[in-house]
Protein backbone atom coordinates (compact mmCIF):
# COMPACT_ATOMS: atom_id res chain seq x y z
CA UNK A 1 0.00 0.00 0.00
CA UNK A 2 1.39 3.65 -1.13
CA UNK A 3 1.88 4.97 2.70
CA UNK A 4 -0.64 8.05 3.05
CA UNK A 5 1.98 9.93 4.80
CA UNK A 6 5.61 9.62 3.67
CA UNK A 7 7.83 8.83 6.77
CA UNK A 8 10.94 10.28 5.55
CA UNK A 9 9.89 13.20 5.44
CA UNK A 10 8.72 14.03 8.63
CA UNK A 11 11.43 15.11 11.72
CA UNK A 12 13.12 12.01 12.11
CA UNK A 13 13.85 12.75 15.60
CA UNK A 14 10.24 12.01 16.41
CA UNK A 15 10.59 8.65 14.10
CA UNK A 16 10.82 5.77 16.55
CA UNK A 17 10.39 2.32 14.86
CA UNK A 18 9.02 -0.66 16.89
CA UNK A 19 6.56 -3.38 16.32
CA UNK A 20 3.56 -1.86 17.99
CA UNK A 21 1.93 -4.85 18.50
CA UNK A 22 4.73 -7.69 19.57
CA UNK A 23 4.90 -9.65 22.90
CA UNK A 24 8.69 -7.87 23.40
CA UNK A 25 7.06 -4.57 22.97
CA UNK A 26 4.47 -5.06 25.28
CA UNK A 27 6.89 -6.63 28.17
CA UNK A 28 8.90 -3.48 27.60
CA UNK A 29 5.72 -1.11 27.75
CA UNK A 30 6.45 0.16 31.08
CA UNK A 31 9.90 0.54 30.53
CA UNK A 32 9.00 2.56 27.39
CA UNK A 33 6.72 4.37 28.73
CA UNK A 34 8.85 5.78 31.93
CA UNK A 35 10.73 7.59 28.70
CA UNK A 36 7.14 8.24 26.76
CA UNK A 37 5.53 10.23 29.40
CA UNK A 38 8.02 12.90 29.39
CA UNK A 39 8.37 12.97 25.62
CA UNK A 40 6.64 15.42 23.39
CA UNK A 41 3.67 13.33 20.49
CA UNK A 42 6.23 11.62 18.40
CA UNK A 43 5.38 8.71 15.18
CA UNK A 44 5.68 5.59 14.69
CA UNK A 45 5.42 4.12 11.11
CA UNK A 46 2.40 0.75 11.33
CA UNK A 47 1.51 -1.00 8.65
CA UNK A 48 1.70 1.61 6.14
CA UNK A 49 0.13 4.74 8.62
CA UNK A 50 2.11 6.95 10.48
CA UNK A 51 1.08 6.77 14.00
CA UNK A 52 1.14 9.79 17.16
CA UNK A 53 1.82 7.89 20.30
CA UNK A 54 0.53 10.80 22.81
CA UNK A 55 2.01 10.35 26.43
CA UNK A 56 2.43 13.31 28.05
CA UNK A 57 -1.08 13.26 30.65
CA UNK A 58 -1.24 17.36 29.51
CA UNK A 59 -1.30 16.35 25.44
CA UNK A 60 -3.59 13.19 25.96
CA UNK A 61 -5.97 15.48 27.43
CA UNK A 62 -5.64 18.27 24.44
CA UNK A 63 -6.60 15.32 22.50
CA UNK A 64 -9.47 13.67 24.47
CA UNK A 65 -10.88 17.13 24.69
CA UNK A 66 -10.71 18.50 21.18
CA UNK A 67 -13.43 17.24 18.81
CA UNK A 68 -12.54 19.88 16.46
CA UNK A 69 -9.33 19.42 15.59
CA UNK A 70 -9.46 15.38 16.20
CA UNK A 71 -12.07 12.80 15.03
CA UNK A 72 -13.60 9.74 16.52
CA UNK A 73 -14.78 8.88 12.82
CA UNK A 74 -13.02 5.75 11.21
CA UNK A 75 -11.91 7.15 7.33
CA UNK A 76 -13.76 4.16 5.18
CA UNK A 77 -10.71 3.71 2.74
CA UNK A 78 -9.52 -0.52 3.50
CA UNK A 79 -6.44 1.04 4.41
CA UNK A 80 -7.85 1.98 7.96
CA UNK A 81 -10.12 -1.51 8.63
CA UNK A 82 -7.47 -2.55 11.80
CA UNK A 83 -8.65 0.59 13.71
CA UNK A 84 -12.29 -0.51 12.95
CA UNK A 85 -12.21 -3.21 15.68
CA UNK A 86 -16.21 -4.12 15.57
CA UNK A 87 -16.27 -4.48 12.12
CA UNK A 88 -18.04 -1.40 10.53
CA UNK A 89 -20.57 -1.32 14.02
CA UNK A 90 -21.20 2.24 14.99
CA UNK A 91 -20.25 2.03 17.91
CA UNK A 92 -20.92 4.55 20.19
CA UNK A 93 -16.84 5.35 21.29
CA UNK A 94 -16.12 5.75 17.10
CA UNK A 95 -18.74 8.33 16.54
CA UNK A 96 -18.95 12.16 16.65
CA UNK A 97 -21.05 15.48 17.74
CA UNK A 98 -24.84 15.58 17.96
CA UNK A 99 -24.81 11.59 17.00
CA UNK A 100 -22.51 10.48 19.48
CA UNK A 101 -23.88 13.01 22.31
CA UNK A 102 -27.57 11.72 21.36
CA UNK A 103 -27.05 8.34 22.04
CA UNK A 104 -24.79 8.53 24.69
CA UNK A 105 -27.50 10.82 26.49
CA UNK A 106 -29.45 7.85 26.09
CA UNK A 107 -27.45 5.40 27.44
CA UNK A 108 -26.62 7.10 30.79
CA UNK A 109 -29.24 6.44 32.66
CA UNK A 110 -28.50 3.16 31.86
CA UNK A 111 -24.52 3.15 33.06
CA UNK A 112 -25.67 5.31 36.06
CA UNK A 113 -24.47 4.70 39.70
CA UNK A 114 -27.66 3.75 40.66
CA UNK A 115 -28.26 1.16 37.58
CA UNK A 116 -25.12 -0.22 38.91
CA UNK A 117 -25.84 -0.18 42.37
CA UNK A 118 -29.16 -2.68 41.38
CA UNK A 119 -26.99 -5.01 39.71
CA UNK A 120 -24.56 -5.36 42.89
CA UNK A 121 -26.46 -8.37 44.53
CA UNK A 122 -26.30 -10.04 41.16
CA UNK A 123 -22.40 -9.42 40.23
CA UNK A 124 -21.56 -10.28 44.43
CA UNK A 125 -23.25 -13.84 43.61
CA UNK A 126 -21.40 -14.34 40.58
CA UNK A 127 -17.44 -13.68 42.10
CA UNK A 128 -19.41 -16.20 45.01
CA UNK A 129 -19.90 -18.95 42.82
CA UNK A 130 -16.50 -18.48 40.96
CA UNK A 131 -14.85 -18.31 44.62
CA UNK A 132 -15.87 -21.40 45.22
CA UNK A 133 -15.47 -23.18 42.03
CA UNK A 134 -11.32 -22.46 43.00
CA UNK A 135 -11.82 -23.35 46.38
CA UNK A 136 -13.15 -26.81 45.26
CA UNK A 137 -10.44 -27.22 42.69
CA UNK A 138 -7.52 -25.56 45.09
CA UNK A 139 -4.76 -25.20 46.12
CA UNK A 140 -3.77 -23.77 43.37
CA UNK A 141 -5.48 -21.78 41.19
CA UNK A 142 -4.78 -19.31 37.85
CA UNK A 143 -5.74 -16.05 39.01
CA UNK A 144 -6.63 -14.77 34.98
CA UNK A 145 -8.32 -18.13 33.67
CA UNK A 146 -10.06 -19.10 37.06
CA UNK A 147 -11.00 -15.54 38.26
CA UNK A 148 -10.30 -12.79 36.04
CA UNK A 149 -11.22 -13.84 32.89
CA UNK A 150 -14.56 -14.65 33.93
CA UNK A 151 -15.72 -11.47 35.85
CA UNK A 152 -17.15 -9.93 32.89
CA UNK A 153 -18.56 -12.65 31.63
CA UNK A 154 -20.10 -14.18 34.97
CA UNK A 155 -20.55 -10.39 36.25
CA UNK A 156 -21.98 -8.83 33.21
CA UNK A 157 -23.20 -11.02 31.05
CA UNK A 158 -24.93 -13.00 33.09
CA UNK A 159 -25.74 -10.05 35.99
CA UNK A 160 -25.87 -7.20 33.37
CA UNK A 161 -27.35 -8.65 30.40
CA UNK A 162 -29.29 -11.40 32.07
CA UNK A 163 -27.55 -14.13 29.22
CA UNK A 164 -27.65 -17.93 29.27
CA UNK A 165 -24.65 -20.28 29.05
CA UNK A 166 -25.03 -20.70 24.96
CA UNK A 167 -25.22 -16.82 24.74
CA UNK A 168 -22.52 -16.32 26.55
CA UNK A 169 -20.15 -18.57 24.62
CA UNK A 170 -21.52 -16.45 21.59
CA UNK A 171 -19.35 -13.27 23.42
CA UNK A 172 -16.45 -14.98 24.72
CA UNK A 173 -15.83 -16.00 20.78
CA UNK A 174 -16.17 -12.46 19.92
CA UNK A 175 -13.94 -11.46 22.71
CA UNK A 176 -11.37 -13.98 21.12
CA UNK A 177 -11.30 -12.73 17.89
CA UNK A 178 -11.67 -8.93 17.93
CA UNK A 179 -7.96 -8.36 18.81
CA UNK A 180 -7.21 -10.35 15.74
CA UNK A 181 -8.35 -7.41 13.56
CA UNK A 182 -5.88 -4.96 15.07
CA UNK A 183 -3.21 -7.44 13.62
CA UNK A 184 -4.12 -7.32 9.73
CA UNK A 185 -2.32 -5.38 7.68
CA UNK A 186 -3.13 -1.94 5.82
CA UNK A 187 -6.04 -3.18 2.85
CA UNK A 188 -6.46 -6.60 4.82
CA UNK A 189 -9.81 -8.24 4.40
CA UNK A 190 -11.28 -9.20 8.19
CA UNK A 191 -10.25 -12.87 8.79
CA UNK A 192 -13.08 -15.31 8.09
CA UNK A 193 -13.42 -16.19 11.73
CA UNK A 194 -13.85 -12.55 12.84
CA UNK A 195 -16.54 -12.21 10.36
CA UNK A 196 -18.31 -15.65 11.44
CA UNK A 197 -18.01 -14.58 15.25
CA UNK A 198 -19.71 -11.39 14.05
CA UNK A 199 -23.00 -12.50 11.95
CA UNK A 200 -23.71 -15.11 14.99
CA UNK A 201 -23.21 -12.41 17.63
CA UNK A 202 -25.38 -10.33 15.21
CA UNK A 203 -28.09 -13.05 15.25
CA UNK A 204 -27.69 -13.39 19.36
CA UNK A 205 -28.65 -9.93 19.87
CA UNK A 206 -31.60 -9.40 17.93
CA UNK A 207 -32.82 -12.11 19.52
CA UNK A 208 -32.14 -11.15 22.63
CA UNK A 209 -33.67 -7.88 21.91
CA UNK A 210 -37.09 -9.30 20.88
CA UNK A 211 -37.45 -11.33 23.72
CA UNK A 212 -35.98 -8.58 26.50
CA UNK A 213 -39.47 -6.48 24.41
CA UNK A 214 -41.88 -9.08 25.16
CA UNK A 215 -40.34 -10.17 29.02
CA UNK A 216 -38.42 -7.14 30.63
CA UNK A 217 -36.02 -7.68 33.33
CA UNK A 218 -33.93 -6.09 35.63
CA UNK A 219 -30.53 -5.84 33.00
CA UNK A 220 -29.29 -3.64 30.66
CA UNK A 221 -30.70 -4.72 27.66
CA UNK A 222 -34.21 -4.10 28.83
CA UNK A 223 -33.16 -0.80 30.20
CA UNK A 224 -31.53 0.25 26.64
CA UNK A 225 -34.74 -0.95 25.14
CA UNK A 226 -36.85 1.41 28.03
CA UNK A 227 -34.88 4.12 27.31
CA UNK A 228 -36.26 7.71 26.42
CA UNK A 229 -35.04 10.81 26.15
CA UNK A 230 -37.96 13.96 26.32
CA UNK A 231 -39.65 11.20 23.37
CA UNK A 232 -36.26 10.02 22.05
CA UNK A 233 -35.46 6.25 21.98
CA UNK A 234 -32.63 3.85 20.25
CA UNK A 235 -33.80 2.45 17.01
CA UNK A 236 -33.12 -0.42 16.55
CA UNK A 237 -30.25 -0.68 14.47
CA UNK A 238 -28.72 1.54 17.14
CA UNK A 239 -29.63 -0.75 20.52
CA UNK A 240 -27.84 -3.61 18.12
CA UNK A 241 -24.95 -1.35 17.81
CA UNK A 242 -24.71 -0.31 21.33
CA UNK A 243 -25.34 -3.75 22.87
CA UNK A 244 -22.50 -4.51 20.62
CA UNK A 245 -20.67 -1.37 21.94
CA UNK A 246 -20.86 -2.35 25.44
CA UNK A 247 -20.44 -6.17 25.46
CA UNK A 248 -17.31 -6.35 23.20
CA UNK A 249 -15.81 -2.95 25.07
CA UNK A 250 -16.35 -3.96 28.18
CA UNK A 251 -15.16 -7.44 27.48
CA UNK A 252 -11.86 -5.90 26.33
CA UNK A 253 -11.28 -3.37 28.79
CA UNK A 254 -12.67 -5.38 32.11
CA UNK A 255 -10.52 -8.56 31.40
CA UNK A 256 -7.67 -5.81 30.96
CA UNK A 257 -8.03 -4.09 33.79
CA UNK A 258 -8.78 -7.24 36.19
CA UNK A 259 -5.37 -8.90 35.15
CA UNK A 260 -3.65 -5.28 36.25
CA UNK A 261 -5.10 -5.24 39.47
CA UNK A 262 -4.32 -8.77 40.42
CA UNK A 263 -0.72 -8.14 39.37
CA UNK A 264 -0.28 -4.93 41.00
CA UNK A 265 -1.98 -6.46 44.38
CA UNK A 266 0.41 -9.51 44.58
CA UNK A 267 3.51 -8.63 43.06
CA UNK A 268 3.89 -5.89 45.62
CA UNK A 269 3.99 -7.65 49.08
CA UNK A 270 2.26 -6.10 52.11
CA UNK A 271 -0.35 -4.73 49.86
CA UNK A 272 -3.19 -7.60 50.04
CA UNK A 273 -2.65 -6.87 53.92
CA UNK A 274 -2.78 -3.21 53.92
CA UNK A 275 -6.87 -3.68 52.21
CA UNK A 276 -7.64 -6.59 54.25
CA UNK A 277 -6.91 -4.24 57.25
CA UNK A 278 -8.52 -1.19 55.64
CA UNK A 279 -11.06 -2.51 52.93
CA UNK A 280 -12.06 0.80 52.15
CA UNK A 281 -8.56 1.48 50.29
CA UNK A 282 -9.71 -0.85 47.65
CA UNK A 283 -11.18 2.09 45.07
CA UNK A 284 -8.28 3.91 45.05
CA UNK A 285 -5.66 0.95 45.65
CA UNK A 286 -7.92 -0.35 42.04
CA UNK A 287 -7.14 3.32 40.53
CA UNK A 288 -3.43 3.06 41.50
CA UNK A 289 -3.32 -0.06 39.81
CA UNK A 290 -4.83 0.86 36.56
CA UNK A 291 -2.50 3.53 36.55
CA UNK A 292 0.77 1.52 37.19
CA UNK A 293 -0.36 -0.99 34.98
CA UNK A 294 -2.47 -0.16 31.83
CA UNK A 295 -3.35 -0.26 28.40
CA UNK A 296 -1.24 1.95 25.96
CA UNK A 297 -3.24 2.62 23.28
CA UNK A 298 -7.06 3.67 23.37
CA UNK A 299 -9.51 4.78 20.46
CA UNK A 300 -7.63 6.23 17.13
CA UNK A 301 -8.17 10.12 16.18
CA UNK A 302 -8.30 11.27 13.01
CA UNK A 303 -6.96 14.96 12.29
CA UNK A 304 -9.09 16.71 10.32
CA UNK A 305 -6.60 19.10 9.44
CA UNK A 306 -2.78 19.32 10.19
CA UNK A 307 -2.62 20.48 13.57
CA UNK A 308 -0.16 20.25 16.01
CA UNK A 309 0.16 18.95 19.79
CA UNK A 310 2.58 19.66 22.38
CA UNK A 311 5.31 20.96 19.70
CA UNK A 312 4.56 18.04 17.19
CA UNK A 313 3.21 18.33 13.92
CA UNK A 314 0.66 16.56 13.24
CA UNK A 315 -0.71 15.98 9.71
CA UNK A 316 -3.70 14.87 8.22
CA UNK A 317 -3.72 11.09 7.07
CA UNK A 318 -2.10 10.40 10.29
CA UNK A 319 -3.59 8.20 13.30
CA UNK A 320 -3.35 9.92 16.72
CA UNK A 321 -3.17 7.25 19.30
CA UNK A 322 -3.04 8.51 23.14
CA UNK A 323 -1.20 6.26 25.35
CA UNK A 324 -2.90 6.10 28.79
CA UNK A 325 0.39 3.77 30.02
CA UNK A 326 2.73 7.05 29.43
CA UNK A 327 0.35 9.82 30.49
CA UNK A 328 0.32 7.50 33.87
CA UNK A 329 4.03 7.77 34.47
CA UNK A 330 4.48 11.65 33.19
CA UNK A 331 6.71 12.92 36.41
CA UNK A 332 5.07 16.24 35.71
CA UNK A 333 1.47 14.57 36.98
CA UNK A 334 2.78 11.91 39.25
CA UNK A 335 5.82 12.01 41.83
CA UNK A 336 8.10 9.17 41.13
CA UNK A 337 5.77 7.22 39.19
CA UNK A 338 7.08 4.15 38.31
CA UNK A 339 6.29 3.45 42.39
CA UNK A 340 3.20 1.46 43.16
CA UNK A 341 1.77 3.56 45.86
CA UNK A 342 -1.68 2.85 47.21
CA UNK A 343 -1.68 6.06 48.89
CA UNK A 344 -1.24 8.53 46.41
CA UNK A 345 -5.17 9.24 45.71
CA UNK A 346 -4.41 10.19 42.43
CA UNK A 347 -6.24 10.62 39.26
CA UNK A 348 -5.59 8.45 36.28
CA UNK A 349 -6.87 8.37 32.43
CA UNK A 350 -7.53 4.57 32.17
CA UNK A 351 -11.13 5.61 31.37
CA UNK A 352 -10.58 8.38 29.15
CA UNK A 353 -11.45 11.44 29.70
CA UNK A 354 -13.74 14.22 27.57
CA UNK A 355 -16.66 13.42 25.63
CA UNK A 356 -15.82 9.79 25.17
CA UNK A 357 -14.97 9.30 28.93
CA UNK A 358 -16.05 5.44 29.61
CA UNK A 359 -19.55 5.05 30.11
CA UNK A 360 -19.23 1.80 31.86
CA UNK A 361 -17.22 3.14 34.27
CA UNK A 362 -18.86 3.01 37.38
CA UNK A 363 -19.78 -0.73 36.56
CA UNK A 364 -16.35 -1.66 36.29
CA UNK A 365 -15.46 0.43 39.54
CA UNK A 366 -18.12 -1.79 41.48
CA UNK A 367 -16.90 -4.90 39.37
CA UNK A 368 -13.53 -4.72 40.40
CA UNK A 369 -14.26 -3.46 43.79
CA UNK A 370 -16.16 -6.60 44.72
CA UNK A 371 -14.08 -9.02 43.13
CA UNK A 372 -11.18 -7.64 44.83
CA UNK A 373 -12.56 -7.24 48.46
CA UNK A 374 -14.33 -11.02 47.78
CA UNK A 375 -10.95 -12.34 46.83
CA UNK A 376 -8.40 -11.63 49.66
CA UNK A 377 -11.56 -12.51 52.25
CA UNK A 378 -12.25 -15.61 51.51
CA UNK A 379 -8.47 -16.48 50.37
CA UNK A 380 -6.65 -14.21 52.86
CA UNK A 381 -3.29 -15.86 52.32
CA UNK A 382 -3.44 -16.37 48.46
CA UNK A 383 -0.19 -15.19 46.67
CA UNK A 384 1.46 -15.27 43.41
CA UNK A 385 3.52 -18.41 42.83
CA UNK A 386 6.00 -16.22 41.70
CA UNK A 387 5.79 -13.06 42.15
CA UNK A 388 8.78 -12.28 39.77
CA UNK A 389 6.59 -13.72 36.56
CA UNK A 390 8.02 -13.22 33.35
CA UNK A 391 4.29 -11.67 32.22
CA UNK A 392 2.38 -13.00 29.10
CA UNK A 393 0.41 -10.49 27.35
CA UNK A 394 -2.43 -10.83 24.60
CA UNK A 395 -5.35 -8.95 23.60
CA UNK A 396 -5.37 -6.35 20.88
CA UNK A 397 -2.66 -4.16 19.69
CA UNK A 398 -2.74 -1.38 22.55
CA UNK A 399 -4.00 -3.82 25.15
CA UNK A 400 -2.04 -5.36 27.94
CA UNK A 401 -3.99 -8.43 28.62
CA UNK A 402 -2.32 -10.54 31.18
CA UNK A 403 -3.20 -13.84 30.15
CA UNK A 404 -2.21 -16.31 33.00
CA UNK A 405 -1.33 -15.59 36.32
CA UNK A 406 -0.68 -19.04 38.37
CA UNK A 407 -1.36 -18.97 42.44
CA UNK A 408 -2.07 -20.76 45.07
CA UNK A 409 -4.78 -20.09 47.46
CA UNK A 410 -2.62 -20.91 50.73
C1 LIG B 1 -11.93 -1.36 33.77
C2 LIG B 1 -12.62 -1.56 32.65
C3 LIG B 1 -12.72 -0.55 31.54
C4 LIG B 1 -11.79 0.33 31.08
C5 LIG B 1 -10.35 0.51 31.56
C6 LIG B 1 -12.41 1.10 30.03
C7 LIG B 1 -11.79 2.11 29.32
C8 LIG B 1 -12.41 2.92 28.41
C9 LIG B 1 -11.77 4.04 27.75
C10 LIG B 1 -10.32 4.47 27.95
C11 LIG B 1 -12.69 4.63 26.94
C12 LIG B 1 -12.52 5.89 26.12
C13 LIG B 1 -11.61 5.65 24.98
C14 LIG B 1 -11.27 6.87 24.17
O1 LIG B 1 -11.76 8.00 24.37
O2 LIG B 1 -10.45 6.66 23.27
C15 LIG B 1 -13.92 3.86 27.08
C16 LIG B 1 -15.08 4.14 26.41
C17 LIG B 1 -16.23 3.42 26.57
N1 LIG B 1 -16.44 2.37 27.44
FE1 LIG B 1 -15.11 1.57 28.71
N2 LIG B 1 -13.70 0.69 29.88
C18 LIG B 1 -13.93 -0.32 30.78
C19 LIG B 1 -15.11 -1.00 31.00
C20 LIG B 1 -16.29 -0.71 30.39
C21 LIG B 1 -17.56 -1.33 30.70
C22 LIG B 1 -17.78 -2.38 31.79
C23 LIG B 1 -18.47 -0.81 29.84
C24 LIG B 1 -19.94 -1.06 29.74
C25 LIG B 1 -20.66 -1.67 30.66
C26 LIG B 1 -17.78 0.17 28.99
C27 LIG B 1 -18.38 0.92 28.02
C28 LIG B 1 -17.75 1.95 27.33
C29 LIG B 1 -18.42 2.78 26.33
C30 LIG B 1 -19.87 2.66 25.90
C31 LIG B 1 -17.46 3.69 25.85
C32 LIG B 1 -17.67 4.75 24.77
C33 LIG B 1 -18.03 6.07 25.41
C34 LIG B 1 -18.15 7.19 24.39
O3 LIG B 1 -17.52 7.12 23.32
O4 LIG B 1 -18.89 8.15 24.67
N3 LIG B 1 -16.46 0.20 29.36
N4 LIG B 1 -13.72 2.85 27.98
Amino acid sequence: MKPLVDVDTLDQDKVLRIDLGSQETKRNMRKYCADWGNRSPFYVPHEGHVIVIVGRQADALEVYHDRERFSNIIPKDPAYRMFDKFMGVRILAQMDGEPHDRIRRLMTPALSPKAVARLEDGVTAAIDRLLDDIEAGGPRFDGMKDFGDHLIYEGMLWTMLGLGPDQKAVFKEMHRVIPLITYISAGETYPDECVRAFDAARKMIDQIVIERRQNPGVDLISALIAARDEGDKLSDEEMFDQIFTVTAGALSGTTQAAGSALYSLYSHPGTVQRLQADPNLIPQAFAECQRWHSGYLTFPRFPVADTEVGGTKILKGMVVRVCPQAAHYDPEVYDDPQRFDITRNARNIAFGSGPHLCLGNNFAKSLLRIAIQKLITRFPDARLEDPAMQVEYGGAVGQMRIMSLPMVIA
